[in-house]
């Protein structure tokens, strides 16, 4: 059997990560976990997002994955570290896109739209550093928004209306990029349009992604020749969400006690 490219999410978001590897490694075979039992990770302590990381990184090495994408910014910015120490499979992380943002912007202003766990880490505060020298990083909490994706709640009053809460105050300040930086937010993108004025770039992490894991797939060989692939996803809470977001896909989505 073709070994797995896994996948690990605090729940449905990384479907957005999901979709961009499909796309560009389409020989593949995938398992996703959709941790949705325990969203959202960006309002647990750092010890906890370890721990659960640790639980999804173990069970996709159970079912013999080549590679581990961490297709979470909350669980990439607070756990990668700890997971590269102590498991010899290759990690794949998910950081907000702040060197493209900082090298497009015109107005040198940039907003930043990621969870609690996300911002206050020291990950996140390090590439700000290194890749945002001279530009002005807005950062805003988007609270409520991972909740509101995992409902499959996208296109309603509330969403929008909390949505203009956050990136008003960015506006004012003249951002004209705005940086995804959860990977549950790409799925807000078509509510984000009908807000923001079109001058404004968003921009999100998958393609970037997507890219580094065949990169590394092909530095260690393990790149799969096979046309045989399969795409098998597990969520520990409902799986209606889940399945509408993958609509279209020709994957397996099921429970999983995790
Ligand atoms: C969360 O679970 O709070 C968000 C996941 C992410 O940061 O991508």
């Amino acid at each position: 059997m073709q070994r797995a490219i896994g996948i690990f999410d605090s729940g449905v978001g990384g479907t957005s990560i999901w979709k961009e590897i499909r796309k560009m490694l389409p020989n593949e075979t995938t398992i996703y976990l959709a941790d949705s039992k325990n969203a959202p990770y960006g309002e647990k302590s750092k010890e906890e997002i370890i721990q659960l990381s640790k639980k999804n990184t173990e069970l996709l090495i159970q079912k013999n994955c080549k590679i581990i994408v961490v297709a979470c910014n909350t669980a990439t910015t607070n756990a990668i570290g700890y997971l590269r120490e102590n498991y010899s499979v290759p990690f794949i992380g998910i950081e907000p896109a702040i060197k493209p943002a900082a090298l497009h912007t015109k107005t040198k202003k940039v907003g930043v739209l990621a969870t609690k766990g996300t911002l206050s880490s020291h990950l996140f505060h390090n590439t700000s550093k290194l890749f945002a020298e001279g530009i002005t990083i807005l950062e805003q909490e988007g609270k409520g928004l991972v909740e509101l994706v995992e409902a499959g709640k996208v296109y309603t009053p509330e969403t929008k209306m909390l949505l203009r809460k956050f990136l008003d105050p960015m506006l004012e300040q003249n951002i004209d990029c705005l940086v995804l930086g959860c990977t549950h937010y790409p799925y807000l993108i078509p509510v984000l349009k009908e807000i923001l004025p079109s001058h404004i770039t968003i921009i999100d992490s998958g393609e970037a992604v997507a890219r580094q894991t065949k990169a590394v797939l092909e530095n260690k060989e393990l790149l799969s020749e096979l046309n045989q692939k399969t795409d098998v996803f597990y969520s520990n809470a409902e799986i209606e969400v889940l399945k509408s977001l993958l609509e279209g896909s020709n994957v397996n989505v099921s429970y999983l006690d995790f």
